[in-house]
């Protein structure tokens, strides 16, 4: 049965001084696939050890199920663990690597026979028993590192960045298999990984990580479409980002004055006020269009001309010059009826503020 984590203000300060995780806290749910996002060197391997029990925080308690584990060890804590290297021993077959969590525990031949089996069923690697890791590909022995996870049916799997060594497809392919074995089995599964890309495909929720702490936690479309905080709206896809000061004007009661003469209509939910604030525009909400004549909208377009144009297949990315010199990206859908826009092209865009999203510093 799988198990809830509870990260109750857990903080490591390590020998030397380096405080790698500061105050996290987060509830994992049982059966939840809850990725651990951050650049690197933001804590998330020092937290995931922590929860394997490999590391003992400097503060805080960790929970499973209600209970506390701070300082179980980590062989008593029914926790699989995939490691970015596969850390499998070379010298031993796909069986005897697997077989090793089994042996551990003492379990009889028959019975670890039976589960190696069954494990290498799952990770579709029947028929490999007998070769050693060197004789696989990346992607199987990451398949054996995994089996080797799953085998002494852990409560919780833990992963810490599984997939980085494996070429783009390949990762893709294996993501996609891990997401279903997850489910299948029902496991808790922790997976770090510093690939954003990676982590909104991936994952029921998301914490995303910065200089040990926790940003925001939330499910993937939440951390895309209502990032709280500057760093989640950068770190997590392209956005455009404006600073400025709130204003009122003769059309828009709740603006924003982001300089030389662009002003930005607030969303209508935002009120009124003053001061200032950061806001996000994803480059897909603005549309783009053949420079017209007319006054543009106010606070929801303005006029610019194309600098350059990146050529996404699906999409076109365009980086747009303001007439008010504001940089700008959009990105636009290559649909067969709009047309591509080529550097130095006068444009018009458009935007609804609704889509602009309020940011905490
Ligand atoms: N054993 C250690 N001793 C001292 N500092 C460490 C140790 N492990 C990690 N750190 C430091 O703690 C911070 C967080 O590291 P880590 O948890 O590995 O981050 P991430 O996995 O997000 O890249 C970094 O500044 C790193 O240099
Ligand atoms: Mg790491």
């Amino acid at each position: 049965m799988s198990a809830s984590i509870e990260i109750a203000g857990v903080s490591k300060v390590y020998d030397g001084g380096v405080r790698a995780v500061d105050a996290v806290a987060m509830d994992i749910r049982q059966g939840e696939f809850f990725s651990l996002l951050g650049p690197s060197g933001c804590g998330k391997t020092t937290t995931l050890r922590m929860i394997a029990g490999f590391e003992t925080p400097s503060s805080g308690a960790i929970r499973v199920d209600g209970a506390d584990i701070t300082h179980v060890p980590a062989h008593k804590r029914d926790m699989g663990m995939v490691f970015q290297n596969y850390a499998l021993f070379p010298h031993r077959t796909v069986a005897e690597n697997v077989a090793f969590g089994l042996r551990m525990r003492g379990l009889d031949k028959a019975t670890i026979t039976a589960k190696v089996k069954a494990a290498l069923a799952m990770v579709e690697l029947s028929g490999l028993e007998d070769r050693r890791p060197a004789q696989l590909s990346g992607g199987q022995q990451q398949r054996v590192a995994l089996a080797r996870a799953i085998v002494i049916a852990p409560r919780v799997l833990l992963c810490d960045e599984p997939l980085g060594a494996l070429d783009k497809k390949l990762r893709q392919q294996m993501q996609f298999e891990l997401k279903q074995l997850q489910k299948k089995l029902g496991l808790t599964l922790v997976f770090v990984t510093h690939d954003q890309e990676e982590a909104l495909a991936m994952s029921d929720r998301i914490a995303v990580m910065n200089g040990g702490r926790v940003e925001q936690v939330g499910t993937p479309t939440e951390i895309y479409n209502q990032p709280t905080t500057r760093f989640v709206a950068d770190f997590i896809g392209d956005t455009n980002i404006f600073r400025g000061e709130r204003t009122t004007t003769s059309t828009v009661a709740s603006a924003l004055d982001v300089g030389k003469g662009l002003i930005l209509a607030l969303p209508p939910t935002e009120g009124q006020g003053t001061g200032v604030l950061s806001v996000a525009l994803r480059p897909e909400k603005i549309r783009l269009i053949t420079r017209t004549d007319a006054a543009t909208a106010a606070g929801s377009s303005a006029h610019g001309i194309v600098e350059n144009t990146n050529f996404l297949g699906g999409a076109v990315l365009y980086r747009v010059t303001l007439e008010s010199a504001h940089r700008v990206l959009v990105q636009q859908p290559n649909a067969g009826t709009s047309r591509l826009f080529v550097p130095g092209d006068g444009v018009t865009l458009e935007w609804t503020p609704a889509d602009l999203v309020v940011l905490k510093d």
